[in-house]
């Protein structure tokens, strides 16, 4: 099928692909629906009652754009995490936010730092501006800082990723070994410190907010998809100097949020005791699937977010077998993307339903390879 030939030569370059095939397009491939989605990292406990009220409450305003400068949201958010709401940016979920701060220190040609089978949709932002990726290997499971920082010496690049928790691995690092990474960065190469999973981790695993906040080189980004279990209502936020901050107005889709979404997002936001079990839901699923994974000769790895990954003890081919196997039984799970990751599956937290589902599919699927 013929496209338009005025594309520009980036675009005309890149190959046509997606960070991630959905749990819709698996369900229409294999014609019948996923009875455990517990592959995408989503929240199935979902959201806070009260923030169902919310959105009910703001739906008859949906005629009505967000307010462009976000402000009840900043504001709110200011105040739960102590900073001011000019150190803040919001954005319709980190994987935007992503894309912004690609585009906001990136040029054609310019190298990017981050680890080799880190988040897939940071990737993608940056070979859509014309980055070039340098990565760096997971070591024993976790991301490298030394690694990351040895590569930053090395290439100078203007963007070095990290997320800390870890997605695909669950892996962290404590707050303290972040705060010298950010330090040992030249003043030139912005971190961008992926928190999206900083509600489920361990405190001592998150920088306080004084920590990085005058580092206009560090930008946090945090979302409402995990922990809030609001995925679908693409909510997020990005915390760096005002300097930083008022960067992204001049990019930033103005009236790209969605006002109902800002509506749960701030609510989200007040019912923090809400969220508090939530925490504890997912914390138990994960001791729930590494059990699992246990009494299947499985090993879990350790996590702090809401999924675990556990090693399947073989290749890459092995793990795709157990992931297509559970699908033909209706359990969604997912797998990292490149060696020596692979060898393990990845498995979202979930209700105990979903649990059940997997307890009795994953030793048949073993069974039958
Ligand atoms: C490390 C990491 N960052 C960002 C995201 C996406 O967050 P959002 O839904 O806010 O775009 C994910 C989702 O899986 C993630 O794992």
């Amino acid at each position: 099928m013929p496209a338009f030939s005025r594309f520009t030569p980036l675009i005309s370059s890149l190959p046509s692909t997606v960070p991630f095939v959905g749990p819709e397009a698996l369900e229409r491939k294999i014609g019948s629906a996923v009875k455990a989605r517990i592959g995408a990292n989503e929240n199935g406990f979902g959201p806070a009652p009260s923030v169902l009220a919310a959105i009910c409450e703001a739906a008859a305003d949906t005629w009505k754009y967000a307010d462009p400068e976000n402000f009840d949201l900043k504001a709110a958010l200011a105040s739960h995490l102590g900073c001011r709401p000019e150190n803040l940016a919001i954005g319709e979920g980190i994987d935007s936010l992503l894309g912004q701060i690609v585009r906001l220190v990136i040029d054609p040609g310019l190298p990017v730092v981050t680890s080799f089978g880190a988040y897939p949709t940071f990737n993608f932002h940056v070979v859509g501006h014309g980055g070039k990726l340098v990565t760096v290997p997971y070591v024993g499971d976790r991301e490298d800082l030394g690694g990351l920082l040895d590569a930053v010496r090395r290439e100078n690049p203007p963007l070095v990723y990290f997320a800390n928790p870890d997605n695909p691995m669950g892996s962290w690092w404590d707050a303290g070994d972040i705060v010298a990474f950010a330090k040992a960065l030249p003043e030139t190469t912005l971190m961008i410190l992926d928190e999206a999973y900083c509600e489920t981790a361990p405190a001592s695993s998150t920088p306080s907010i004084e920590a990085l906040i005058d580092m206009p080189n560090v930008i946090r980004t945090r979302t409402f998809s995990k922990a809030y279990g609001m995925a679908g209502a693409r909510v997020g936020y990005a915390i760096t100097t005002e300097g930083t901050a008022k960067a992204f107005d001049k990019i930033r889709n103005h009236f790209g949020m969605n006002r109902v979404a800002v509506a749960a997002a701030t609510a989200a936001l007040k019912d923090q005791a809400y969220l508090g079990q939530v925490v504890a839901d997912i914390k138990a699923s994960r001791e729930r699937i590494a059990a699992i994974a246990t009494a299947n000769g499985l090993n879990a790895l350790p996590s702090a977010t809401n999924f675990v990954a556990i090693d399947c003890g073989r290749d890459a081919a092995y793990a795709r077998a157990i992931v297509d196997g559970l699908l033909q039984h209706g359990v969604f799970i997912r797998m990292p993307g490149v060696e020596p990751l692979n060898r393990c599956i990845r498995i979202s937290a979930g209700k105990e339903a979903d649990m059940r589902l997997l307890e009795e599919a994953l030793p048949q699927v073993l069974k039958s390879l």
